[in-house]
């Protein structure tokens, strides 16, 4: 499904350069669960928004479907990411001022779903996570856990080919970080491709494999070890 070809992302700041990542050469197929775990500062982040064409790479290419996304204008990067990506993050970031509900609708209206399929998904999606009693709340009326329940059903709003998230149970107490866990894994048995960035190993071990970053570099790829 996606191929980095020696990517490498340097961050040119005023005196000196950061070479985030250095010549990642990476598959990832339908159908994966994918951990990515390495030091603070290795590249995991950057790598992750690079899979999700949230930031370009300064060198390397990117094959989506055996095609060469590189060099794409912003709009059509935009569509990719409408179309293909979900994204969820340590910080949730729902919209502070939008219900759980109307959070869940907003990525399908920028795909320009009819409203009364919008409502139906977003309420189905919510249900999906065990939502459906919060459909009205605010972000700040809502627990941590419950927060990133709504972001996840915002994330498969459009039916993302891939689902990316950075630290996903980062800020997260044990018990919702399995929850939020059972939700991923379910969600890949179903078909969704997971990458996920995290530096819990028990985090990890719910993916299928595992890639090990340092210092922007692959230094592992392999199945995971499943705890479970
Ligand atoms: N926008 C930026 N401008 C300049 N340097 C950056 C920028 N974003 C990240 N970096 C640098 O790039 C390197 C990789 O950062 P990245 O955020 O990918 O690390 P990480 O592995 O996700 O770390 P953490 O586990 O702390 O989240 C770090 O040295 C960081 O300081
Ligand atoms: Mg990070």
């Amino acid at each position: 499904m996606i191929r980095l070809h020696e990517i490498g992302k340097t961050y040119y700041l005023t005196k000196v350069e950061i070479q985030a990542l250095r010549a990642i050469t990476l598959e990832i197929q339908r159908g994966e669960f994918v951990s990515i775990m390495g030091p603070s500062g290795s590249g995991k982040s950057t790598l992750l928004n690079i899979l999700g064409v949230l930031d370009l790479p300064t060198s390397g290419a990117y094959y989506l479907e055996g095609v060469d996304i590189t060099h794409l204008r912003d709009k059509e990067l935009a569509q990719i990411r409408n179309r293909h990506f979900g994204f969820i993050f340590q910080s949730y970031n729902l919209f502070p001022e939008l219900t759980a509900l109307e959070n869940v609708m907003v990525p399908m209206m920028y795909a320009r779903r009819p409203k009364s399929e919008r409502l139906a998904r977003a309420k189905e999606l919510l249900e999906q996570v065990e939502m459906a009693h919060r459909l009205d709340h605010f972000p700040n009326q809502l627990s941590g856990g419950e927060q990133q329940r709504v972001a996840i059903a915002r994330a498969l709003a459009n039916n993302p080919t891939l689902l990316l998230a950075d630290e996903p149970t980062g800020n997260l107490a044990t018990e919702q970080s399995a929850e939020i866990m059972s939700i991923l894994q379910r969600l890949n048995e179903q078909g969704t491709t997971v990458v996920m960035v995290t530096h819990d190993p028990r985090i990890s071990a719910y993916g299928k494999r595992l890639v090990r970053l340092q210092d922007g570099v692959i230094t592992a790829d392999g199945p995971a070890e499943r705890s479970a």
